[in-house]
C-alpha cells in the first residue's frame, strides 16, 4: 500500500473525525461522514512528474477557441456544444440498459482516432460481441479491462490514446484508499484523480455513471461539481427512443438535447425529432393539447388529455391524474366566470399522459385548451403547443425560461407556440411561429374558429 493518510470529514459541516460515525457529533446530520485522502505520496502519479503550475497574468492567457474533437455523432456533438473539448471530463448517467455503453462504444469505434475503452463491468468478449452488433470495423479502438485507476493511467501512457472512455466510475478503485469500489469516498477520489489526469494530459475522458432510484447519478453530488459536463441518457426500456441531455456544460448550452433510436444494430441519430410525435398521434382527436414544461432543469413537451361530458348525476365530477385537482377546479371556474364557457354542469376528466406529475403552472393554457377542445369536439392542430399560465381574471400570464421552452418546441418540430404577451422575448431566426396572447378568448378565436 502506498503511504496515504486519510481522515473522515462531515460533508455537511466539514468537521474532521478520527473515525467513521453514523452521525456527525458537530452538526447532528446522519450519514454525512466520508473518508477522504488528506495527503498522498505522488510517486505513482507519473503525469505530475515535474509539472509546477505557472502563474500567468490574466491578459496574457490566450483565449483561442478550445480545440474540439468532432465525433461522427451529430447529436452528441450538439449536446456537448460542438464536439469534445480536449482535456475535458464528461460524466454520462442513465438507467441500466438504456444504452450508455452502446452509445460510448459507438463513439469510440466511429472516431478515426486512437481510442481506449476501459471496462470494469464487462469482459473483452462481451465488448467485442457488442461491437459486432454495431457492425463497424475499426482497428484504432482499444479495449482494456481494468478497475484500478493507477493501472489505467499506466496503460494509457503506453497506448497514448486521443479519447478515453471509462465504463463505469462505480467499478473503479484507487489504491490510495481502502474502501470498496462504488463507495462514496472511492468515487470521489477516483474522479478527482481522473480529472487531474485529464487536465494534465489533455486527453478527453468520458465516465459512465450509474444512477440511483431517484434518477440522480449515484455517488456524491460533488462528482457532478467536479466534472466539466454532465450528460443524462434517458428513455423507456420499452420504447425505442432515447434522449441525451446535458444537465451541466462548461463549454456550451444545457438546453440542447439529442435524440436516438435504439435499433438492433445500435443507436441511430434521429435528425427530425417530430417524427416521434407525429407517428404516435392521430391528428383528428379532440381533447388533447401539448404544453412545453420544464422539469427541474430540463424542458419537456407533455400532453394533456381532457374529456368533458354532460354530468349524469346531480353533482358534476372532476378528476385529474398528474395535475392538481384544485388547480383544475380553479381553471374551470375561470373559464366559467371570466370567459363565459358553460362547464358547470359537465363532468371534466383530465389526464397528463406518460404518467408524469406536473407542477409547472406553464401547462395551464394547454390544460384549458384541451378542455375546450373536448367540450366543442374540435381537434387542436398537432403542431401547436402552449406555454403560459392562466390567471384568476382569465389573463394569460408569462412563464419563466420561455425561450428554452420555445427552443424545445422548435427542436421537436412544432409549428406554433402560444405564449403570454408579457413574456418579453426576442426570438432569433426561429422556425416556429410565436403567438403572443393576453386573454383566453384570443386563443379560443385563433384555434377554434
Ligand atoms: P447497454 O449499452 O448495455 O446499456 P447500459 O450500458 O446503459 O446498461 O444497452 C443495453 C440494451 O440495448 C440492451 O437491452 C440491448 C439493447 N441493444 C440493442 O437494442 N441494439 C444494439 O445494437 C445493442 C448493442 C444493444
Ligand atoms: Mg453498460
Amino acid at each position: 500500500m502506498s503511504k496515504v493518510k486519510t481522515s473522515f470529514f462531515c460533508q455537511n459541516c466539514g468537521t474532521q473525525h478520527a473515525q467513521w460515525m453514523g452521525k456527525c457529533s458537530n452538526c447532528g446530520e446522519w450519514n454525512t461522514i466520508v473518508e477522504e485522502v488528506i495527503s498522498k505520496n505522488d510517486n505513482n502519479s507519473f503525469w505530475k512528474e515535474d509539472k509546477v503550475s505557472l502563474i500567468e497574468p490574466l491578459d496574457k492567457i490566450s483565449i483561442k477557441v478550445e480545440p474540439r474533437i468532432e465525433t461522427n455523432d451529430k447529436e452528441l456533438n450538439r449536446v456537448l456544444g460542438g464536439g469534445i473539448v480536449l482535456g475535458s471530463l464528461v460524466l454520462i448517467g442513465g438507467d441500466p440498459g438504456v444504452g450508455k455503453s452502446t452509445l460510448m462504444l459507438q463513439v469510440a469505434i466511429n472516431l478515426s482516432k486512437k481510442t481506449l475503452y476501459v471496462t470494469g463491468e464487462e469482459s473483452k468478449r462481451q465488448i467485442k460481441m457488442r461491437a459486432d452488433r454495431l457492425a463497424v470495423e475499426n482497428s484504432s479502438c482499444h479495449i482494456l479491462t481494468e478497475t484500478n485507476v493507477q493501472n489505467i493511467f499506466s496503460s494509457t501512457k503506453k497506448l497514448n490514446p486521443e479519447l478515453i472512455i471509462i465504463d463505469s466510475i462505480q467499478t473503479l478503485q484507487t489504491s490510495l484508499i481502502d474502501s470498496s469500489p462504488g463507495s462514496i469516498s472511492q468515487i470521489r477520489t477516483c474522479a478527482s484523480e481522473i480529472m487531474t489526469f485529464a487536465k494534465h494530459t489533455n486527453i478527453p475522458i468520458f465516465l459512465i455513471g450509474h444512477i440511483n432510484k431517484d434518477g440522480n447519478i449515484a455517488g456524491p453530488k460533488v462528482l457532478e461539481h467536479m466534472v466539466d459536463v454532465v450528460l443524462q441518457f434517458e428513455g423507456d426500456r420499452n420504447n425505442v427512443y432515447r434522449i441525451l441531455r446535458s444537465n451541466k456544460n462548461r463549454f456550451g448550452s444545457t438546453a440542447e438535447l439529442g435524440i436516438y433510436e435504439m435499433l438492433s444494430t445500435g443507436l441511430r441519430e434521429v435528425e427530425n425529432p417530430s417524427e416521434i410525435l407525429i407517428s404516435q398521434k392521430d391528428s383528428d382527436l379532440s381533447g388533447t393539447a401539448i404544453s412545453a414544461t420544464i422539469e427541474g432543469l430540463r424542458p419537456l413537451m407533455i400532453e394533456a388529455q381532457a374529456l368533458v361530458s354532460s354530468a349524469v348525476y346531480g353533482t358534476p365530477q372532476r378528476s385529474a391524474t398528474g395535475f392538481d385537482l384544485r388547480r383544475l377546479s380553479m381553471l374551470l371556474a375561470v373559464l366559467e366566470k371570466r370567459c363565459g364557457f358553460k362547464l358547470g354542469s359537465k363532468d371534466v376528466f383530465l389526464n397528463i399522459t406518460g404518467g408524469i406529475k406536473v407542477d409547472d403552472p406553464a401547462i395551464d393554457l394547454g390544460v384549458v385548451c384541451a378542455i375546450l377542445s373536448s367540450n366543442y369536439d374540435i381537434a387542436i392542430d398537432e403542431k401547436t403547443c402552449f406555454a403560459a399560465e392562466v390567471g384568476l381574471s382569465g389573463e394569460i400570464r408569462p412563464v419563466n425560461r420561455c425561450e428554452q421552452r420555445i427552443h424545445e418546441a422548435e427542436k421537436l418540430g412544432f409549428k406554433q407556440i402560444f405564449i403570454s404577451k408579457y413574456n418579453k422575448i426576442t426570438p432569433k431566426n426561429c422556425s416556429i411561429q410565436i403567438i403572443s396572447v393576453s386573454k383566453i378568448e384570443e386563443v379560443f378565436k385563433t384555434i377554434f374558429s
